[in-house]
């Protein structure tokens, strides 16, 4: 079978960690009899240097005809005076929200051998820790209403937080259905002690719930829940959140598994399109060094294979082959500790796809 995926590598650290994600796919393609075609396209940065827009319509119609998108990263120093809306990042919010990717899973998975890099102590991930944030992706203060005003105490700025039913009901109902296929088990994360945002989540979260009566729903404070990741992560198995507290979330939970490298994702929007990328960003002080962590980019190929493509048997072939990688202790300088074998970012990748 062909596999179209559009492909974009980006900025910074972009470009390196997609060569190694391709490298890995293109070896489940030989051993699994599957063809992947690439169709590169620009966004962020490199596409402003090149068309003079952070994401040109090319790029969107592109990834439009494949079947799925893969993303390395984009932003960098260079373009941080621009404005706002013409930052590379908003060619992320401009690809979520053309393409309707409304639901970003972010698993975060601490691998039992692979303990030491987490920074809480060993007693309170024994066993390993393995939860998945499903954030809201195209709604909420991200995409509310933003602008400036003259106050009396001088300019002011706002951003605002709106959440319908219909946004709410759909993450919720997605994260139900991650939740059935795992633990059952759903923490929603408001903050609806204080926003009327929140109450509404609650509400609909609520109502939604009665169509999942299997799953243990609970509710938490956005304050709490930042607090119960680090005191008791094992407690967790589908937080389900808006978009900025699953920003802020998935990045704390991405601590907790020892690095931000190791965190892949899957923006979805009901179906099996989707868009791959690593959580971390572009890392521009990394870039040309080959010193970069190809793991995030490696595993959001996976889960490629895994929800868009229907290869569970491949995706597996993916993360048993980084699980290898890293017991036999192999690491990247993000994750590097004593004792362990430090390796470049081609070697990582030369490795993972050999162990496939
Ligand atoms: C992320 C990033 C983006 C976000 C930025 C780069 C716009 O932090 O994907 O988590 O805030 O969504
Ligand atoms: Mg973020």
């Amino acid at each position: 079978m062909e596999y179209k995926i559009a492909v974009i590598s980006g900025d910074g650290i972009g470009p390196e960690i997609i060569e190694e994600a391709k490298k890995v796919l293109l070896k489940v393609g030989s051993k699994f009899g599957h063809s992947f075609v690439f169709n590169h396209v620009l966004a962020g940065g490199c596409a402003i240097d090149a068309t003079g827009e952070c994401l040109p319509k090319k790029t969107l119609s592109i990834c439009c005809d494949c079947d799925s998108v893969l993303l390395g990263a984009v932003g960098g120093p260079k373009w941080d005076d621009l404005p706002g809306d013409k930052r590379p990042e908003k060619a992320l919010l401009g690809l979520r929200q053309e393409l309707g990717l409304y639901a970003n899973l972010r698993p975060a998975l601490l691998f039992p051998e692979f303990s030491d890099a987490c920074p809480l102590k060993p007693e309170l991930v024994e066993g390993g820790v393995d939860l998945l944030v499903v954030r809201e992706l195209t709604g909420g203060i991200y995409f509310g209403e933003k602008g400036q005003c003259e106050t009396e105490c001088g300019t002011g700025a706002y951003d605002v937080e709106l959440y319908t039913e219909k946004e709410v009901e759909r993450i919720a109902r997605l994260a139900f259905n991650m939740a059935m296929k795992r633990n059952k088990k759903l923490t929603s994360v408001d903050k609806a002690n204080v926003l009327e945002s929140s109450r509404l989540w609650r509400r609909v979260v609520n109502r939604v719930s009665e169509d999942f009566p299997e799953v243990e729903l609970s509710h938490m404070y956005v304050d709490n829940a930042a607090m119960q990741l680090v005191r008791d992560p094992k407690q967790f198995d589908v937080i389900v959140t808006s978009n900025m507290f699953g920003d802020i979330l998935s990045d704390e939970a991405g601590m907790i598994v020892g690095s931000i490298g190791l965190l892949p994702s899957a923006s979805m929007r009901g179906g099996s399109f989707g868009m791959y990328e690593p959580i971390h960003g572009s890392a521009p002080d990394l870039a040309g060094k080959d010193v970069a962590n190809p793991i995030a980019t490696i595993l959001s190929a996976a889960m490629m294979l895994r929800y868009s493509f229907g290869l569970s048997e491949e995706a597996d072939a993916v993360e048993g082959a980084v699980k290898e990688f890293l017991k036999a202790g192999y690491r990247t300088q993000d994750i590097m500790t004593e004792g362990m074998k430090l390796t470049g970012t081609r070697e990582a990748g030369d490795r993972i796809a050999d162990a496939i």
